[in-house]
């Protein structure tokens, strides 16, 4: 068994042999979209060359494409633990699925109704819904607490009120690295009748996702955040959906994907999720596998190697960080509290903008984002919409501590001259 080796598991993406200005690059921008494996690459390429068909055909390309689909379903269905792989719906990205699906939900509303949304959210999963008030739904958003950028309970207790009919919460933010309690969140958006929608775009890189353990009634991810294609999927139960209105053509039956799905982009996928489960056969046996067996308990290893690598990088940066004079985390700083985050940090610096600080360290090949990602609301909320946001330093299992401690010399040296 070899273990969980990031250097190894590196030379099968090719983007990350990329060299600028003659040192290797450093790619810590994957909450903007992660590198592909070279199997991803084979099977988009794959099925464009040999399997390239519409769906529903008596002819062999067209019945590859069929099992192509429903490969992806079954992929995702693992990856996400949904009790059927036709519960799996697929579609350009999260956002357009989630706009889709709100407008759905909203036809059922009454005015009154109301949608709980976060500040923490990323705009994909507050727009969709905060646009039903034009159909008299009442908007509650839920606070933050500024000072460690988590949910604030006692807002949200008070926003999921009797009148509550769904919940649209995020798994992990996007821009600060808060992980929320989903479970309790979703829990609580039953108690009262109310729906659960999960953003889980930002989380699926870094942790197992279980749809059932979480009680959610919709989740939501995309592919390209780990490791895949550009592609949206989202799980609902089949039950909730079969409740909701349908906009589509008459004699088409499925109620999400409207016309013709990314084939390629699905054969992608599959790859990227069988990607993740190698990772997982790797791992020593028992470090975390649930008793259901397959490429489900494979995925299970993987993510908690994965999140144990990821820890130490965060320990690391954080630590680092907290030594450089000027530069501010937002967010959770404390390392004690690591399964509470993911390891994706933002930082602002005393005397530079988040671009300058981007800029330079994209001129020595260090790629990062600067802004607010979507996540407005709470860039905002911290005050810091007026002065470009914030720096987003963002790491997934493919990054290495050599690579944590490059940018931490690349930012001091930045401090130090600022
Ligand atoms: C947390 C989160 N939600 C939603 C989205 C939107 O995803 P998509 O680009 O698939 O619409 C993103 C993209 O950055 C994100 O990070």
């Amino acid at each position: 068994m070899p273990g969980f080796d990031p250097e190894r598991l590196r030379t099968q993406f090719p983007a990350l042999a990329m060299s600028v200005a003659g040192r290797p690059a450093v790619f810590l921008d994957g909450p903007g979209g992660t590198q592909v494996p070279q199997r991803v690459i084979d099977a988009v390429a794959g099925h464009l060359r040999a399997h390239n068909a519409n769906s529903g055909g008596a002819f062999a390309t067209s019945r590859n494409t069929d099992r192509v689909i429903e490969e992806a379903r079954a992929a995702l269905a693992d990856l996400l633990h949904a009790p059927s792989p036709s519960e799996v719906k697929f579609g350009a990205n999260m956002t357009q699925l989630t706009f889709g699906f709100s407008r759905a939900v909203g036809a059922t509303l009454e005015p009154g109704d109301e949608v709980v949304v976060t500040t923490l959210d990323h705009e994909a999963n507050v727009s969709p819904w905060t646009a039903l008030a034009e159909r008299g739904a009442v908007i509650r958003t839920v606070d933050i607490r500024p000072e460690d950028c988590t949910l604030d309970p006692d807002d949200l207790d008070r926003a999921i009120g009797p009148r509550a009919r769904v919940v649209a919460v995020g798994y992990a933010s996007n821009a600060v690295g808060t992980i929320n309690d989903v479970a309790a969140i979703c829990a609580r958006a039953r108690a009262v009748g109310a729906l659960s929608y999960v953003d889980a775009v930002h989380y699926a890189p870094h942790g197992l996702i279980d749809v059932q353990r979480l009680g959610c009634d919709a989740l939501v991810c995309s592919t390209y955040k780990f490791f895949g294609p550009h592609l949206g999927a989202l799980w609902v139960r089949d039950a909730l959906l079969q409740s909701l209105p349908a906009y589509k053509v008459r004699p088409a039956e499925d109620r999400v994907e409207l016309g013709t799905l990314n084939h390629e982009g699905l054969a992608g996928a599959v790859a990227a999720v069988d990607y993740l489960a190698a990772i997982g056969c790797e791992q020593p046996e028992g470090s975390g596998a649930p008793p259901d067996g397959g490429r489900r308990a494979a995925l299970a290893r993987a993510m908690a190697a994965i999140a144990a690598h990821e820890a130490a990088l965060a320990r690391r940066l954080l630590e680092g960080l907290a030594a450089i004079p000027g530069v501010r985390v937002h967010g959770i700083r404390d390392v004690g509290r690591l399964a509470q985050r993911v390891p994706t940090v933002a930082v602002t610096m005393a005397g530079r903008s988040p671009r300058e600080v981007a800029e330079t360290l994209g001129a020595e090949g260090i790629f990062v984002w600067d802004g607010d990602f979507y996540a407005q609301a709470l860039i905002e909320r911290l005050g810091l919409g007026a002065s470009g946001g914030v720096v987003r330093l963002g790491l997934v299992h493919y990054n290495t501590q050599a690579e944590v401690d490059r940018t931490l010399v690349a930012l001091e040296r930045i401090a130090a001259q600022a």
